[in-house]
């Protein structure tokens, strides 16, 4: 297997753009009626996952450490849209037949060997990491809604209870489906550290013209039901670290770091913790009353709210809780305003330009790239 072959052949056939997606769809659900139904309906946005995604696995294949833990967890999570071993080779035909179409004439026996082999060389490592998982866990939990309370008109929080224990780690993300959106999955962080009841908390920012976060925010009652995929994320505490913590998160990013402070509580002595939480407005600071609290329980935690479109002001309602004002400035102007974060491990979660800038000043600072650990909400959609 030529791996710089197969680099070279899909880089061509990607900048051919939407034809290509357009083109291994068609052949996939003209050939394979069946499969139509395992996808979201509407395509449009969705479309370059697979495809694009395939390819661009493939032309690594030669950098399988990397790689490996990437395709198994790939291929775990693929239980969830119900694909098994005989749908493989049905994605493998119509990949190779779009990659021999956009090839054109520079498509010949060795190259189709070469992406033939690749291709069954990553099924492999998917499909044997999806029969491992399923000894041991199920393809999705059902769960049902318990809680639903709406923070803005665009924020709401949700609690579920799963049919069946969902193990995870805080920090974590699953994947959502509701009853009204089949097949639309999308990732939401739980937003608690692993309860006795099992019950799970999930924030959710609507996001404009989302089919999903719009339904959860606007219309999901209790009563309703959810599927959850298998847990992912890397964005997890550093248990062996004895550093002190620091967590930045935009909007719903707080979710998965308010899963990790409920972690570090849970410990008979939690490192010194700094918790920045930021919107633009003083509104969309919409959990900043219950962190207020915690924050006034928790010697080790400082809690510093920030905004960036509105004027410094007292926060409403939060006079008793001890927090009247919020930085002013952007996150990574008011975490880089406020200390050295040398000696820190930092875990960072939001909207994708807010991560990448926060991540830069951080590093500008000082802190090593290694203990900086972030996730962002929307670029893994794409
Ligand atoms: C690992 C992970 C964890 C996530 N956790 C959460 C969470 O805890 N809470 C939460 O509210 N969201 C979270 N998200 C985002 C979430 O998965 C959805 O993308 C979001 O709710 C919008 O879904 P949708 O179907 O309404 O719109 P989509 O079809 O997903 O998106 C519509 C459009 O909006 C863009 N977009 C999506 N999300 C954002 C965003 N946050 N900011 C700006 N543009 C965006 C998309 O790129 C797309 O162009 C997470 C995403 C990932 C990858
Ligand atoms: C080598 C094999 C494959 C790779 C690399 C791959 C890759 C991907 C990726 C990256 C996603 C997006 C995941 C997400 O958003 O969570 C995806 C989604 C999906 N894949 Fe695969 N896939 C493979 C095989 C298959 C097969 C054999 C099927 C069977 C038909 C399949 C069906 C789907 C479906 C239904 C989705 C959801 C699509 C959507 O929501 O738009 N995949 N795949």
């Amino acid at each position: 297997m030529d791996a710089q072959r197969l680099k070279d052949s899909f880089a061509h056939v990607a900048r051919q753009g939407d034809a290509v997606a357009l083109f291994f769809y068609s052949d996939l659900f003209v050939r394979n009626p069946q499969l139509r139904d395992m996808f979201p309906i509407g395509m449009s946005v969705q479309r370059e996952k697979l495809l694009g995604a395939l390819g661009g696995i493939v032309a690594q294949v030669d950098d399988l450490p990397s790689l490996v833990p990437f395709l198994q967890q790939l291929g775990r999570d693929h239980r969830k849209f119900g694909i098994v071993a005989e749908h493989y080779p049905a994605v493998g035909a119509s990949l190779l037949a779009t990659l021999k179409y956009f090839c054109g004439t520079a498509w010949n026996d060795d190259l189709a060997e070469d992406w033939n082999a690749a291709y069954t060389l990553v099924s492999k490592v998917m499909l044997e990491a999806a029969n491992e998982d399923a000894l041991r866990s199920p393809a999705w939990w059902n769960a049902q809604v318990i809680g639903v309370e709406r923070r803005r008109f665009d924020i709401a929080m949700l609690r579920v209870v799963p049919d069946q224990p969902l193990p995870y780690l805080p920090g974590q993300s699953v994947a959502v489906e509701t009853t009204s959106r089949p097949r639309h999955w999308r990732y939401y962080s739980m937003a608690n550290a692993p309860r006795a009841d099992h019950t799970i908390d999930f924030h959710v920012r609507l996001v404009d013209g989302g089919p999903v976060s719009s339904v959860l925010v606007r219309s999901l009652h209790v009563g309703d039901r959810l599927r959850l995929g298998a847990p992912v994320g890397t964005l997890t505490l550093n248990e062996d670290s004895p550093r002190d913590v620091l967590l930045v998160a935009g909007s719903t990013g707080l979710a998965p770091l308010k899963a990790i402070l409920e972690q570090l509580a849970r410990r008979p002595s939690p490192p010194r913790t700094h918790l920045f939480f930021g919107a633009r407005t003083h509104e969309g600071l919409y959990d900043l009353e219950e962190l207020s609290k915690l924050a006034m329980e928790l010697r080790w935690l400082t809690l510093v709210p920030a905004v960036s479109d509105e004027p410094p002001g007292t926060l409403p309602g939060l006079h008793r809780a001890g927090t009247a004002q919020a930085e002013h400035g952007t996150l990574p102007d008011v975490v880089g305003r406020r200390g050295l974060w040398i000696d820190h491990d930092a875990y960072v979660c939001g909207p994708p330009v807010m991560v990448a800038r926060t991540n830069e000043r951080l590093v500008q600072l000082g802190v090593n790239r290694d203990r900086i650990r972030m996730e962002t909400f929307a670029e893994a959609q794409r």
